[in-house]
């Protein structure tokens, strides 16, 4: 079956959805997106995936003025016209099309709106939930505003190229303190040795993960314990548990730390657990 994408109002066969070249997106990364779970063909969480685009928008000054009921009708068009059940829905905004120059363009120069879908392999993706991850840390060497989800991404992609290259499936990156901020693509998160699950206050720092929240609405209604608050990379290696929250892969155990085994080396009964339950406090649409 043939892909299809959304691009500026029309929907094109995937290996023709192009941008212009003097896309701000292109020229600048000045734009944003969100990546949301597709599950039985339905949207995880879209209103809270929306609001932080929203969020994302206003602190750009990029003003989209497709309706969000709009938007999320583009959405569900690319899950159904891509026969997407079980994977991704991808969405993109960019400040628009515009002579390459720093400063914003004339405010009438509309933005770019692309959104993308695919089916993942969720066969996959359960093995390797059973088996567990690897990740590595690295210096965070990115902006001060990674709390905006914006398409500028070098420092991530860096980050898991490096990751991929010492055989892990992530990078946890650590702040000039030496505290863990978040992984390249995913939430960071570790369980005590005396079961208090800890993760980073969602400030500037980190990216407020849509699965962060419904995973702290988990752990309220599993009434386990919670601690909001940065930890060493000396306190994760001495974890009992760890695992990395993201759409795309939901709740994922971390068994290995700089090539240290996370416990006993193998996923950890909190985060499977809190992957189990993760889908019935989520929302479809
Ligand atoms: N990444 N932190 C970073 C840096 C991320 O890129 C992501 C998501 C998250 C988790 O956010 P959420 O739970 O809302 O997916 C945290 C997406 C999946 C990506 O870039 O593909």
């Amino acid at each position: 079956m043939s892909r299809v994408a959304y691009v500026n109002g029309r929907y094109l066969p995937h290996r023709n959805a192009m941008v212009h070249v003097e896309d701000r997106g292109y020229q600048f990364s000045d734009g944003v997106y969100e990546v949301c779970e597709v599950r039985d063909a339905k949207v995880v969480d879209e209103r809270r995936h929306l609001a932080r685009l929203r969020r994302s928008l206003d602190e750009l000054r990029i003003r989209l003025t497709m309706p969000f009921s709009a938007l999320s009708i583009v959405l569900h068009e690319t899950i159904r016209r891509n026969r997407v059940r079980d994977g991704i829905v991808y969405l993109q905004v960019t400040r628009g099309v515009a002579r390459r120059d720093h400063a914003f363009p004339a405010p009438q120069t509309a933005p770019s709106l692309v959104v993308t879908a695919r089916n993942l392999d969720g066969s996959k993706r359960e093995k390797e939930a059973q088996q567990g991850i690897s990740v590595i840390t690295l210096a965070d060497l990115r902006w001060a505003r990674v709390d905006i989800k914006s398409i500028a991404l070098l420092p991530n992609v860096l980050a898991k190229q490096a990751a991929r290259e010492q055989g892990a499936r992530e990078a946890w990156l650590v702040d000039s303190k030496g505290f863990v901020t978040e992984g390249s693509s995913a939430n960071a998160w570790i369980v005590t040795s005396d079961g208090k699950i800890v993760t980073r206050p969602a400030d500037h720092g980190i990216l407020r993960g849509i699965s962060r929240a419904v995973v702290l609405d988990v752990i309220a209604a599993l009434g386990l314990e919670l601690e909001e608050r940065p930890f060493t990379v000396a306190e994760a290696y001495a974890a009992r548990e760890a695992f990395v929250t993201a759409a795309s892969q939901i709740v994922l155990p971390v068994i290995r730390i700089d090539g240290r085994a996370v416990g006993n080396g193998h996923p950890g009964s909190i985060a499977t657990t809190l992957r189990h339950e993760f889908h019935r406090h989520a929302e479809f649409s």
